[in-house]
């Protein structure tokens, strides 16, 4: 069997021995004969799983005491409906500004204006989103429930280099594409939420960490399950939850663990990148999209400068084992998303890869 070195900005690779492990136990969980996806979520085996995996992310993001970790349905998009139906009215007002730092960032958006009154304090659509725009939050009206960032844009390539400091506003952010990729002080936010199948197991499945004074503002039209405070009280419990989500996010953690934690990860991650930027940068032949400044170390964006042979550039690409390389169809070009689960070589294999392919059509 040949795996490739997988490119794909999400359903994304697995670290190796997490899918290893996974298949090892699949048909027999734990000395059980029976797989960890035919047993109760009420079983004291999964109770086990989960509880693992709320010590492994508590620890591996120090997550603070006054925080909860919820395993939430229907992935990242969710949390869209999600977040302003739990928090919105939080003040009378009802009130949200949100940055538009990409497509997700303005579909976020757009699904919070069914609830309540969104304004948009910056957005860097002019420039197509190669940017993260300014953003003053000393300029949000207090009376705001809460400010709402996208960290981490996967289409286009960028992310907040360092948060901004919205006082008593509780900041929210979309950590769908960079979660556990970089440290994080997580007592900045109010809300962090991220859909799993970028760095944390597979789709269709969000992990949300929340301030606990949060969960009491949902509005009283707010779905059961969709409502944090069900989770919350519940441990994401309340009804059959997505067990293999949880189970391989389990896995991904203690790999994480294993790996030496975040610092380790991001000090790994940061190398990953600079192995393709340096190549982008060196040449005239490859043109980053995006401001340096700006730049995402979990999704490489680039153009070639004649895009006449991006098609052969790509085809050549996936002939030598790196699959999934083309941009999204809003910048073009080429994507390489490098989650926490590339290794090394995988970076280096398309550097070189570039490098040989500038040379052969220079
Ligand atoms: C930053 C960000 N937010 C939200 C989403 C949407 O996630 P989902 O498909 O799980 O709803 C994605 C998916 O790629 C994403 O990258």
């Amino acid at each position: 069997m040949t795996r490739v070195f997988n490119f794909s900005a999400g359903p994304a690779m697995l670290p190796r021995p997490v899918m290893e492990k996974a298949q090892q136990e699949f048909l027999d969980y734990n000395n059980l004969g029976a797989s960890v996806i035919e047993i109760s979520h009420r079983s004291k085996e999964f109770d086990a799983i989960i509880n693992q995996a709320d010590v492994l992310l508590t620890e591996l993001a120090s997550i603070p005491e006054n925080y909860k970790i919820l395993y939430v349905h229907g992935g990242a998009q969710m949390q869209f409906s999600a977040v302003p139906l739990n928090l919105i009215n939080r003040l009378p007002a009802r009130k949200a500004v949100y940055i538009e730092s990409g497509n997700f960032a303005k579909l976020a958006k757009k699904e919070a204006t069914r609830y309540g009154s969104i304004t948009t304090a910056a957005t860097s659509e002019a420039s197509n989103y190669d940017r993260i725009p300014d953003f003053d939050a000393a300029s949000v009206d207090p009376e705001t429930s809460y400010i709402h960032i996208t960290s981490n844009n996967t289409i286009y390539g960028t992310r907040w280099q360092q948060f901004p400091d919205t006082g008593d506003i509780p900041l929210v952010a979309d950590m769908t594409s960079e979660l556990l990729s970089r440290k994080i002080d997580v007592s900045q936010f109010g809300i962090i939420y991220a859909g799993l199948q970028k760095n944390l197991g597979p789709a269709g499945l969000a992990c949300v960490i929340i301030r606990e004074d949060l969960l009491a503002h949902a509005l009283p039209e707010t779905p059961n399950l969709l409502n944090y405070k069900t989770y919350a009280e519940k441990h994401s419990l309340a009804n059959t939850n997505n067990t293999f989500a949880i189970y391989m996010m389990k896995l991904v953690l203690e790999w994480l663990r294993d790996s030496g934690g975040i610092g380790a990860i991001e000090a790994r991650n940061e190398s990953k990148a600079a192995l393709l930027y340096d190549v982008i940068d060196n040449s005239d032949f490859y043109l980053g999209t995006t401001q340096t400044a700006h730049r995402s170390i979990m999704n490489v964006t680039f153009n070639l400068a004649n895009n006449d042979l991006l098609d052969e550039f790509l085809s050549q690409a996936l002939a030598n084992g790196l699959y999934a390389l083309k941009g999204h169809r809003y910048v073009g070009g080429a994507r390489a998303s490098i989650y926490n689960a590339m290794p090394r070589e995988g970076c280096q294999a398309l550097a070189d890869f570039m490098q040989e392919f500038e040379k052969s059509h220079a």
